[in-house]
């Protein structure tokens, strides 16, 4: 008989599975009828429902009498889908011919395309990440083989960014160090940089010659579209070399269809073709192509002036519950006055791991264990519940 080697699969440490999506199952197999799910970032309305924008339904009903072919587009994906987005995104920037962009499954795809494309240029780069972060943001650096190093950035206790510290931290960084940096509606704390905040970290981030790469995955529902780039736009004006993560998935409320894109900008038209040659062999050696529906549908939108407009008046609708539920928990208890100074889905409440598990137990309530909540998790008759509880656990 030949020898055989064991399987190697077998042989698999245990994996540490996403907080995130362990916190959604968990929610998910709660039995009790009264359960609210403040965990994940997914917008509700005030009767506590996800519906699908208009304006996605009609642009889907378009194109599902035009669409003739489902033939592939290619590694670009939907050359008109990116393109589209250019205005919003890159504001003033938009007719710089030195950015590049490509469509991403959602901003996950668009970060670990950037990721890989730093690793690429600069093997030696570290990825400078502000504490706390969104959960997933160090296992994509780490995965493609990127060292990390932090920056505070948000003290919960007294819900301030620590940014004296954090510029300390980012002016320690080594030339060609990523500075990582949520565009708004910080995940998982809801506290975004000022005009002057944001002028601040660009200076630091010239003058110590840092990759700025920006997670754009909320943009418009904090203070509306232009202001919530304004940040980017400043990086733009200063750096030759930017990085942008971007994802229609929260904006266009379409989450499970992934869309997103990479920006790219470096120094020169040519070495921006070059580095999206690079971006597009890497996009294909992991998704080679990708999905169509959801750009074609962001595209459809866009590119209808009425579509548009009506997406504008949703995009604001949003928007406005967000910052309509931040005012009416700030206003409940002083000890939550912060969250109507802080924008997006995110606030972080100061409970310790007991206190959030103890919310799970006794009330139903599903919040990340950092005391991360989406401020618009709940449906309007739950806000009062939620809100007494939260003083409990407070007061406790
Ligand atoms: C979140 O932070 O809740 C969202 O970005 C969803 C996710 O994928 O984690």
């Amino acid at each position: 008989m030949l020898d055989t080697i064991a399987p190697s699969l077998s042989r698999l440490p245990p994996v540490q599975s996403d907080s995130l999506l362990a916190l959604i199952a968990l929610c998910n197999a709660d039995p009790r009828p009264e359960k609210i799910d403040v965990g994940v970032g997914v917008y509700r309305d005030g009767a506590g429902g996800t519906p699908i924008l208009r304006s996605v339904k009609a642009a889907e009903q378009k194109l599902w009498a035009a669409q003739v072919t489902k033939s592939y587009l290619g590694g670009r994906g939907d050359i008109r889908f990116a393109q589209a987005l250019r205005p919003f995104v890159l504001g003033r920037h938009a007719g710089d011919d030195r950015i590049d962009e490509v469509q991403t499954p959602g901003g996950c795809g668009a970060l670990r395309l950037g990721f890989q494309l730093i690793k690429l240029a600069n093997p030696d780069a570290r990825v400078l990440l502000g504490i706390p972060t969104w959960p997933n943001h160090p296992p994509m650096a780490q995965g493609v083989g990127l060292e990390l190093s932090n920056y505070p950035y948000y003290d919960r206790d007294s819900t301030r960014i620590r940014f004296d510290e954090m510029i300390a931290a980012l002016e320690a960084g080594r030339p060609g160090d990523v500075a990582l940096l949520h565009g708004c509606c910080h995940n998982p704390t809801g506290a975004d940089l000022d005009a002057a905040q944001w002028a601040e970290v660009t200076r630091v981030v010239v003058s110590r010659g840092l990759m700025p790469f920006v997670d754009l995955a909320y943009q418009g529902l904090a203070k509306g579209l232009e202001e919530d780039a304004a940040g980017l736009h400043g990086l733009l004006d200063a750096c030759d070399e930017v990085i942008v993560a971007q994802s229609c998935d929260k904006n266009f409320g379409a989450y499970r269809d992934r869309v997103g894109a990479l920006f790219v900008k470096t120094g020169g038209r040519d070495s921006t073709a070059t580095a999206m040659a690079h971006v597009l062999q890497m996009a294909r050696e992991m998704w080679s192509m990708p999905p169509d529906h959801g750009g074609a549908v962001v595209r459809t939108v866009l590119d209808d002036a009425e579509l548009a407009a009506d997406w504008h008046v949703e995009l604001g609708e949003m928007r406005g519950r967000i910052n309509q539920v931040r005012a009416t928990i700030a206003a409940a208890d002083p000890r939550l006055a912060y969250i109507a100074g802080q924008y997006g889905m995110f606030s972080m409440l100061p409970l310790t791991l007991p206190q959030v598990i103890a919310l799970r137990e006794r009330h139903a309530i599903y919040m990340a264990d950092s005391g991360r909540f989406n401020v618009v998790g709940m449906a309007d008759e739950a806000l009062d519940r939620f809100i007494a509880a939260v003083v409990e656990a407070l007061d406790a």
